[in-house]
């Protein structure tokens, strides 16, 4: 009797475990069907946030990411690793620098050492050099300098890494905000150039090893946004007919046009001692709420291809997933476009993009007045999706994505404001920041007739590609239910020229399938 009664307990409390467990699994494969991304990268689990050590090389992208494999909030910083050879199928590495008795392993960049300056290189092959920040969380309760830079390279491509052992190779002069190196090889001068972000400015220094760096010169504490800490810059050159015009990205949070974390940058020139603005007005690389700390790769050319992390400080700890934290935008081409007399850097989506298209619907000189129901026209709406629109127009137009529990996602361009906006105060969770739920604006650049945009939809996320990528808004959404109907609003009727709608096949796998 005893033990039947012990048996049924035992079956009793297995049988609460195993409900609790797979109820436990049924939120996560609901999580992950809800939010993981399909062709944004996003690491299998846990906490991630800026992208960091990008570099191109032997056919192979590098993007490496600040990391912290234990929880799925903010800790101890690693470099998470993943790699691609067309910046859109994207495979986890192992991780690549761990903390260390030097302290965590804040944000860098990585250089190919082609001439073997740093004496890292091994039988005449130049080794990758990531540059990095070490934090030492020990020396932050009480002192200013707990922030310095450090090295580490790899003999074999990126598989495995030594830290440099005489770092740190740039000491910390007293300032508590001394991060994020960014280097690059400066041919005039025959010397790297490290662009570092300083509290409420940027200094560049300048090296001929790697190892031994020298201050040459300070730039913004004047000129920009100042709303909150500089973070993340990168400077390169871009051609503008047949001129070399230099853009600095400066990240800053908070400050950011629409709260909280952002990117502004400066046009100018850059002489391998200082930068030398050429406007005294704000410029942005993206309006949305969630781009942020994004650079460029090196070592590709002419092209430069600019990332950055989907996810805005206000909010990046509380947003509702669980086992992983945040994804990376679409990799972006840029380049300079000028309007009246003043020059612009515009993203695009990299045209790699294509290798995952299906065939598109086209439509040509529609009308829309009132509401358009597009999904009755090409059936239940599939995410990731490819929306680009024409109209010769200047009229309010936006596009509404919808669930049958009224949750919606309003994308579109408003005439009176002259402005594109992403509305995602209704679009499903909201209540974990205050600030999320919102509509955020963004100013049309452009002065041409015909309005273009954009729109790339991931399970969690708009990217918002307005005029040829002229103005551009990156925003993450949170539904309840899939979106499953789209419609196109205009209060006046109004021609569409072009409208374009392709879906994306996955190019990220199915993670709770595949651990
Ligand atoms: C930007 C940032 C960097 C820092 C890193 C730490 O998001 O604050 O300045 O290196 O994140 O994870």
């Amino acid at each position: 009797m005893k033990s039947k009664c012990f048996n049924r307990l035992i079956t009793c409390f297995l049988f609460v475990c195993f409900s609790f467990l797979s109820s436990a699994q049924n939120e996560n494969n609901k999580e992950e069907e809800l939010y993981r991304p399909r062709i944004h990268f996003t690491p299998a689990a846990h906490w991630m946030n800026d992208p960091n050590g990008m570099v191109y090389y032997k056919g192979t992208y590098h993007l490496f990411f600040q990391y912290y494999p234990l929880s799925s909030v903010w800790g101890p910083m690693h470099w998470g690793h993943t790699t691609s050879t067309d910046l859109i199928h994207w495979k986890e590495q192992p991780i690549a620098l761990y903390p260390d008795s030097l302290g965590y392993i804040f944000s860098g960049s990585m250089v190919v050492d082609k001439k073997n300056t740093s004496g890292f290189g091994k039988n005449g092959q130049p080794p990758l050099v990531a540059i990095f920040t070490h934090h030492d969380p020990k020396r932050e309760k009480g002192f200013t300098d707990f922030q310095y830079q450090s090295l580490a390279y790899s003999n074999d491509e990126g598989k495995t890494w030594i830290k440099y052992a005489g770092n740190p190779v740039l000491k910390n002069p007293g300032i508590i905000d001394f991060r994020d190196p960014k280097v690059m090889w400066y041919e005039p001068k025959q010397k790297w150039i490290m662009t570092l972000a300083t509290k409420d400015c940027i200094t560049f220094y300048s090296s001929t090893d790697l190892k031994n760096w020298t201050k040459e010169s300070e730039f913004g504490k004047n000129a920009g946004a100042h709303g909150g800490v500089w973070e993340c810059p990168d400077l390169f050159p871009l051609n503008y007919n047949g001129k070399k015009i230099w853009v600095l990205i400066v990240s800053l949070n908070p400050g950011g046009p629409n709260g909280g974390s952002a990117t502004q940058y400066f046009l100018g020139n850059f002489n391998g001692h200082e930068f030398v603005p050429s406007h005294s007005n704000i410029k942005w690389m993206d309006y949305g709420p969630d781009d942020y700390a994004g650079v460029t790769w090196s070592n590709t050319g002419n092209r430069k291809i600019f990332l950055g992390w989907m996810s805005n400080w206000d909010y990046a700890t509380m947003v509702p997933t669980t086992t992983w934290r945040s994804a990376l935008t679409l990799p972006r081409d840029l380049k300079l476009v000028q309007i009246e007399n003043e020059l612009f850097v515009a993203s695009q989506p990299v045209p790699e993009l294509m290798k995952i298209q299906s065939k598109p619907f086209l439509f040509s000189n529609i009308n829309v007045y009132k509401n358009l129901n597009l999904t009755k026209k090409t059936g239940p709406l599939q995410i990731p999706i490819k929306f680009s629109l024409e109209t010769n127009e200047l009229k309010d137009v936006a596009f509404r994505f919808s669930n049958s529990m009224g949750e919606e996602l309003l994308i579109g361009y408003n005439k009176n404001e002259n402005n594109f906006f992403i509305d995602r105060s209704s679009s499903g969770k909201k209540d974990f920041h205050k600030n999320f739920a919102a509509k955020h604006t963004a100013p049309r650049l452009s002065k041409a007739h015909t309005i273009k945009m954009t729109l790339i939809v991931d399970a969690s996320s708009v990217e918002l590609f307005a005029d040829d990528g002229l103005t551009v808004m990156t925003s993450v959404f949170f539904v309840n239910e899939k979106f499953t109907q789209l419609n196109l609003l205009a209060e006046e009727n109004i021609r569409i020229k072009k409208l374009e709608y392709v879906t994306l096949k996955r190019s990220m796998p199915l993670f709770n399938q595949t651990k």
